[in-house]
């Protein structure tokens, strides 16, 4: 994989700390197992398979989140192996919860602690994390949790965002961000690592090696501009929207809508690019 150059990453996908995170989860936790979010279960169920989850593994998922890595997981491991399931927001934990006890996974847990602080005392066959390296300010805080749970030779598995994820969305987005509320759209930004040595770099510096980093393509279709709507709330533009009134996020509907139109197909639907990184490896 080529160095990528920096990405502009822009403030509208700037990710709150802890509290701002949880209670932001909270909030958008309901809508988050959802068919316009769907893209997280294909990049949940992809992880597992990237980091060779099997039977009778004890499998640990930090930041698990409504369970798009878990539930997969906890199907492969059965009843003779384990899954369990961190996560900061108590109401993603209970629809990952819920989905586990819908599936009869009893071998399947869910508790709610910040990863950063979190020793089981406890090993794994496999540490997992879906999108949440970047939401820590010191980004060797989720591989050093996973190298402190795992086995000696355990497997990890960790997913990033792809250059150019979300698009056109971000760009639209940012542009409309920029003209409505420039205050907003001059917050600074965060990003996860950038490119294969900065990634390699963080996995060596809490003691994992990188096995692999395997891009995953998905393009992910919005029927219509209520699912669009529904995925900005929730996804992509989650962040921003809890920083401005009702009003407002009614101009940015608005605004957005007529901003989308030129990506539509010919039957309304947009198609987004999100591609994440697997990036694979031992302890
Ligand atoms: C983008 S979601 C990803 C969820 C899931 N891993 C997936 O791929 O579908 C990020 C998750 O990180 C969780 N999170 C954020 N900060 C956290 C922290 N400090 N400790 C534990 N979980 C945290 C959020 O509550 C949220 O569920």
């Amino acid at each position: 994989m080529p160095e990528s150059p920096p990405r502009d990453y822009s403030p509208v996908m700037a990710i709150p700390r802890s509290r701002e995170a949880q209670e932001q989860f909270d909030r958008v936790a309901p809508g988050f197992f959802s068919s316009p979010l769907s893209y997280f279960e294909t990049h949940g169920a992809g992880l597992v398979s990237a980091a060779g989850v099997k039977s009778g593994d004890r499998v640990l998922d930090l930041a698990c989140g409504a369970g798009s890595a878990s539930i997969p997981a906890a199907s492969i491991v059965g009843r003779s192996g384990k899954l369990v399931g961190i996560d900061i927001s108590r109401g993603m934990l209970d629809v990952a919860a819920r989905r586990a006890r819908t599936e009869g996974f009893h071998w399947a847990e869910f508790h709610q602690r910040p990863v950063e602080e979190l020793d089981l005392e406890e090993r794994f066959d496999v540490a997992l994390c879906g999108f949440a390296v970047h939401h820590f300010d010191d980004q060797t805080t989720v591989p050093r949790v996973m190298a402190r749970h795992l086995e000696p030779g355990g497997r990890w598995a960790f997913s990033l965002w792809a250059e150019g994820s979300s698009e056109p969305h971000r760009t639209v987005f940012n542009r409309l961000i920029r003209e409505l509320r420039p205050d907003l759209a001059a917050a600074p930004g965060r990003s996860g690592p950038q490119g294969r040595a900065a990634i390699e770099r963080l996995a060596h510096e809490s003691g994992l090696s990188t096995r692999a980093i395997e891009l995953a393509e998905v393009d992910h279709v919005l029927d219509n501009f209520d699912d669009y709507w529904h995925y900005v709330k929730t996804s992509g533009g989650r962040s921003l929207l809890t920083r401005v009134s009702e009003d407002e996020a009614q101009r940015i509907r608005d605004g957005l809508q007529a901003a989308i139109a030129p990506h539509l197909d010919s039957q309304g639907r947009l198609t987004l690019c999100m591609d994440a990184l697997y990036v694979t490896g031992l302890r």
